[in-house]
């Protein structure tokens, strides 16, 4: 039996009602805040993640899946969304004539992690991108939507935390003294975090090795070294935040693992989750569009993992059959009533019913055990009472019969249901 790599799955069809539910609670709230629908493509130019997700990320370092095409170019299945959403916006023009642009996106990801609860190697990602709006406002806004949507799904227990890295202006300030302090550590730091201290220190506040968690507890804070420009942005976000009841926490030592953040990041966690506890991951990003080589639009932006979100939901009582349709199976007996069963299952459907058509070669019993495991409310016998225009119908959870007349059969059904 040929099996599947490790770190994917499928999702099958008793689990797919989940995801169908987050999916379209998604759509409902990020297009009621005038959001639209992007698909760009699974695969893109490598050179498109280095440069944006960045070179001195886990992701681009260890854990992307990069190929090499027919004609030797490199390509990669997308670790993340945000950069082909902003290659996007720069290739379509978009900046000429439609921003603020506010998009979202729902799809698989790919990244080559040590597969656990919750992490996988294929999985997928809800997110939101907004293009052209500086205002923290904006910034506002993707937090909002975030809480938002999580909200609508009953979850609780979740936590807010922000955090601002800066901008061009004042990050190297802030780099300079990390690396100054962790400097002071070099002969305890790890191969891997010594790595990260020359290539980018702030890499260093993510690193899950074990004697960094004290050292880290002492390093420098991006919020004591912030221009005031910087300050004053946070400042009116936690204003907002504040004003519209959102509660969250200051984390001084937030990161994130992407390298393009400038300002605000923020990530929404939940204690359920343990260490993978991440849920909701996002920030600004007002350089990337123009290292793409786009002219000066800021952007920001969140991604939810929905594995993750599946795996809270599961601890959650919910009720998805709310919506579905009644299904009604044909037991066909009389195999001589063809124009009849096409007839009626289109006047079911068009009635908005579910129809299960049974396999016309099975006997009677096997019709009833097959309806009762799919949860028929109605099970209509095609045999021969058809000859004298009549079907008996026959309701299962209260095991009632009826005959009733062809001619009137959709009416009848109704009444029954
Ligand atoms: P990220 O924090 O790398 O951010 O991923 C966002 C979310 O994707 C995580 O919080 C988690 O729920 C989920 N996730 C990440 N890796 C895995 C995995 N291996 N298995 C399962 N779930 C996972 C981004 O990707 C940014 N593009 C977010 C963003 C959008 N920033 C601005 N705009």
């Amino acid at each position: 039996m040929i099996g599947l790599p490790r770190g994917v799955q499928d999702i099958m069809p008793s689990e797919v009602k989940i995801w169908q539910f987050i999916e379209k609670t998604a759509r409902e709230i990020f297009e009621s805040y005038n959001y639209q629908e992007i698909r760009t493509p699974i695969f893109e130019f490598t050179e498109l993640f280095t440069k944006g997700t960045g070179e001195t990320t886990d992701i681009v370092i260890k854990e992307m899946y990069t190929f090499l095409d027919k004609k030797g170019r490199s390509l990669t299945l997308r670790p993340e969304g945000t950069p082909g959403v902003v290659r996007a916006f720069i290739m379509n023009k978009i900046y000429n004539l439609n921003i603020p642009w506010k998009v979202y996106y729902i799809g698989p990801m790919f990244r080559y992690e040590r597969p656990q609860a919750g992490r996988y190697r294929q999985f997928h990602q809800l997110g939101v991108e907004l293009l052209g709006i500086k205002d923290p406002i904006a910034d506002f806004e993707i937090i909002k939507i975030a809480v938002e949507f999580l909200k609508n799904l009953n979850l609780a227990n979740i936590e807010v935390e922000i955090n601002s890295l800066g901008c061009q202006k004042c990050r190297p300030i802030y780099r300079k003294a990390l690396m100054d302090y962790f400097a002071s550590f070099k002969h305890e730091l790890s191969e891997i975090d010594k790595e990260r201290l020359e290539r980018n220190p702030l890499r260093l506040l993510d690193s899950k090795e074990e004697k960094m968690i004290e050292i880290k507890e002492k390093a420098p804070s991006a919020l004591d070294y912030i221009c005031g420009e910087c300050q004053e942005h946070f400042e009116k976000l936690k204003n907002y935040l504040n004003i519209s009841n959102i509660p969250y926490k200051i984390n001084p030592k937030l990161v994130r693992g992407l390298d393009y953040y400038t300002r605000t990041v923020f990530e929404i966690t939940t204690d359920i989750l343990g260490a993978q506890n991440a849920i909701v991951g996002g920030g600004r990003y007002d350089n990337l569009v123009e290292i793409y080589g786009g002219p000066p639009i800021p952007g920001l932006g969140f991604a939810l993992g929905i594995e993750r979100l599946i795996l809270l939901l599961s601890k959650i009582d919910l009720d998805l059959s709310l919506d579905e349709k009644k299904l009604i199976y044909l037991a066909i007996i009389d195999q001589n009533s063809n124009n009849f069963i096409i007839d009626l299952s289109e006047k079911l459907i068009e009635k908005k019913y579910r129809i299960e058509i049974g396999d016309p070669s099975l006997p009677l019993k096997n019709h009833l055990k097959i309806a009762n495991r799919l949860k028929a409310e109605l099970v209509i016998f095609i045999d021969s009472l058809i000859k004298e225009e009549k079907i008996k119908v026959k309701k299962l959870k209260t095991g009632e019969e009826r005959i009733l007349n062809i001619y009137n059969l959709v009416s009848e059904l109704e009444i029954m249901l």
